[in-house]
């Protein structure tokens, strides 16, 4: 009754976020170009004013999230090992945008070392301002075959690259998003976090590591208004897959039972990490969604 009357007498700020259950200040803060609970007319995949980081973004899967966060208004930091590759990109994202969405910038970063995050993360500060956004998304994997015979320093390396570093970075930026309270974590995990593999066992390992710490990253600092989620794509055309789905065998055994019945293109899932970065993907936190064609 309560309810219904305010929805019906037009309400306040403050009533629409009792009735969402936001009463979180920077979610009043957002509802501003809310005045009608049943009329959103504004852009919700709107990420103009963010600064976004993107490890691994000078090719496939980082690239083409990089690219769409540009595109609906990010400014974004292009990062991997390689500087050239790094400004090369960058310049490619900020003639394609012709001035309109965010720009970019390129700040190398190994994800292997502690203080090539920091300085990852200084010079964004330095250059943009702040962090809004934070994609974990460069990732290795330098064995294929039975666990029997994984290497300690590949098991090692793995471990490493693909959840310690995912850690160091967020224990990085975090503070920066209690203080402000709102930032976006998204960690690029895999489908072969879900599934077992005879072959790709420790890279699957890590992968559900990285679901883990998006849902604890979620839990810890949600009451900060901080939203962390992990993506986990299927079989992408990338140079990082290339070996599997070169493999015409590998490529059959991943498509056949697959409902689209083909592999994806890294830019099916820039749209994906947008809508979770963005409003749009605002009351979703903690998960971990599956881009793999259907299987
Ligand atoms: N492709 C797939 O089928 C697939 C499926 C599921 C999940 N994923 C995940 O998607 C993410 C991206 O993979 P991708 O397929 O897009 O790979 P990709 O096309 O090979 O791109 C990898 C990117 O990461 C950078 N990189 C590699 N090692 C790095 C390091 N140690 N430090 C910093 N940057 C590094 C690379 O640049 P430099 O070499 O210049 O450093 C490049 O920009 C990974 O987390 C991967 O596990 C991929």
């Amino acid at each position: 009754m309560w309810s219904v009357g305010l929805i019906l007498c037009g309400c306040n700020q403050r009533s629409l976020a009792a009735i969402r259950g936001l009463t979180h200040p920077s979610h009043l803060g957002s509802l501003q170009a809310d005045k009608s609970y049943g009329l959103l007319m504004e852009n919700l995949f709107d990420l103009s004013g963010k600064v976004a980081v993107v490890t691994g973004s000078t090719k496939g899967i980082g690239r083409a999230i990089a690219q769409q966060m540009a595109f609906n208004g990010a400014d974004v930091v292009i990062s991997s090992r390689k500087e050239d590759a790094c400004q090369s990109v960058a310049d490619e994202i900020n003639a394609g945008l012709g001035g309109k969405g965010g720009k970019a910038i390129p700040i190398p970063c190994h994800i292997g070392y502690k203080e090539q995050m920091q300085q990852l993360v200084d010079s964004t500060r330095e250059q943009l301002g702040k962090i809004d956004i934070l994609v974990c998304n460069a990732a290795v994997n330098p064995y294929y075959g039975s666990m029997m015979d994984i290497p300690d320093t590949a098991f090692e390396k793995i471990l490493d690259s693909n959840v310690k570093s995912n850690h160091w970075l967020c224990q990085l930026v975090l503070p920066e998003m209690v203080e402000r309270e709102d930032g976006v974590i998204l960690i690029v995990s895999s489908v072969g976090g879900l599934h077992g593999s005879a072959v790709l066992g420790t890279y699957g390992i890590s992968k559900a590591a990285d679901m883990a710490l998006a849902r604890n990253i979620a839990t810890e600092f949600g009451p900060h208004n901080i939203r962390a989620n992990a993506i986990a794509p299927g079989l992408i055309r990338t140079d990082f897959a290339k070996a599997l789905w070169e493999n015409p065998e590998t490529l059959k055994a991943t498509t056949a039972n697959a409902s689209l019945r083909r592999i994806g293109e890294p830019e099916e899932i820039g749209g994906a990490a947008v809508f979770l970065a963005s409003r749009a993907g605002s009351f979703m936190t903690g998960q971990t969604v599956v881009i793999d064609g259907g299987r």
